[in-house]
């Protein structure tokens, strides 16, 4: 993907994101912040027994970068296993949303991958499922 492929990505993320919203009763649900602006991305996620995520979704307020990677990230991971997630990079994320254009905003581009990361260690404290 050339660099204008990379913002119109993100442009259509932004403005058409895909697992947006709430689920009531989520399995589990984490807000992570970005300190250096107040954005938020909270991401509520249900797991099944084979520690697969069954259904995820986020709601936040931030930039273009931080919600689109949202989309973006949440795209990718839906019926992954938790340990699948846990294996991957920041790097990869930032290579997936243009290195070029998100090198200078690396914490609104890695915000959304952090909060799930913390998601996945909340779940396993709260449940009886053996990592
Ligand atoms: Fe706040 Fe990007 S400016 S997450």
């Amino acid at each position: 993907m050339d660099r204008q492929q990379h913002i119109d990505k993100l442009l259509e993320h932004f403005d058409a994101p895909r697992h947006r919203g709430a689920i009531a009763g989520a399995d589990v649900v984490m807000t992570g912040g970005n300190p250096s602006c107040g954005d938020t991305i909270t991401i509520y996620m249900n797991v099944d027994g084979q520690n697969r995520v069954e259904q995820i979704q986020f709601e936040g307020e931030g930039c273009t970068i931080s919600q689109a990677s949202a989309s973006i990230l949440l795209d990718r991971v839906q019926g992954k296993t938790l340990a699948e997630i846990e294996a991957i990079d920041y790097n990869d994320l930032i290579e997936e949303l243009g290195r070029d254009i998100v090198l200078t905003r690396v914490r609104c581009a890695t915000l959304s991958l952090s909060t799930l990361k913390n998601a996945i260690q909340k779940y396993y404290q709260g449940s009886k499922v053996a990592r």
